[in-house]
């Protein structure tokens, strides 16, 4: 018995780890069936998950993430939702957002991008998204990104009471495709057209090669820690969407 609980304990808090494949599943959604992340191959995802429908911190959320979700179009990423409400209720949720609410400037609000059914808790436990401690009947605010080969790149996991930043999820998005695309990191409260870091974390050998050799354009405060120009135009512009 005891096992018996320690075992769904377990799998309620198993949270897929940066660098593992994101778990897949085939789920229903308010935009149809969903086989994920196959269907999604080739772009990057932001999956997330709400507490409940009908909620107002998630309403605000949803109607922030519709707006905005060509931003996240443009940038190869397709938006995902889920929680653990039946679909009929995710359908009268929508309606009601498009129909009826006006927010901080937003009102007739489509949600276009699939927002999944997970009354089971099935997919909510694969990706750790139920935490007892926070409701044990409740995803709480989770974000997966997952790059187009199908790895979780980041997690991040809200509680209950605080409404997402998509400023932050967007700004996340853009240093990871960012760091793909130029073997760059990138430094605290990076922003695009900000300096960025060379080379990523652990070559520290190439930094002091480069401190030997001061490369054009780098600037380097130690042998650790050096950085160089990447233009806006250049982060608008990555040589290629990839991973
Ligand atoms: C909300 O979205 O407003 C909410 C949902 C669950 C618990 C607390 C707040």
């Amino acid at each position: 018995m005891i096992m018996m609980e320690q075992n769904q304990e377990n799998q309620l808090s198993s949270i897929p780890r940066i660098g593992d494949k994101a778990p897949e599943f085939n789920a229903i959604s308010a935009q149809g069936e969903i086989n994920f992340p196959r269907d999604y191959e080739g772009k990057w995802i932001i999956l997330f998950s709400h507490p409940a429908d009908f909620t107002p911190v998630c309403t605000s959320e949803f109607m922030t993430f519709a707006k905005r979700e060509p931003e996240f179009t443009a940038l190869n990423c397709q938006l995902v939702g889920l929680s653990i409400d039946r679909l009929f209720s995710h359908i009268a949720w929508l309606r009601t957002i498009k129909e009826k609410i006006e927010f901080k400037g937003m009102k007739h609000i489509e949600v276009k991008f699939p927002l999944i059914e997970d009354i089971t808790m099935e997919i909510a436990a694969k990706y750790g998204m139920i935490q007892p401690g926070e409701s044990a009947t409740k995803a709480v605010r989770a974000v997966f990104f997952i790059d187009p080969k199908g790895i979780v790149r980041a997690l991040i996991y809200y509680p209950l009471s605080t409404g997402r930043n998509f400023n932050e999820l967007k700004r996340a998005l853009i240093a990871m495709q960012t760091a793909d695309a130029y073997n760059i990191a990138t430094p605290a409260d990076w922003e695009p057209g900000d300096e960025v870091i060379v080379p990523p974390a652990g070559s520290c050998g190439v930094a002091n090669e480069r401190m030997e050799t001061m490369e054009e354009g780098v600037t380097c405060y130690d042998w650790f820690f050096c950085t160089k120009k990447l233009t806006l135009e250049q982060v608008n512009n990555p040589p290629k969407f990839n991973a």
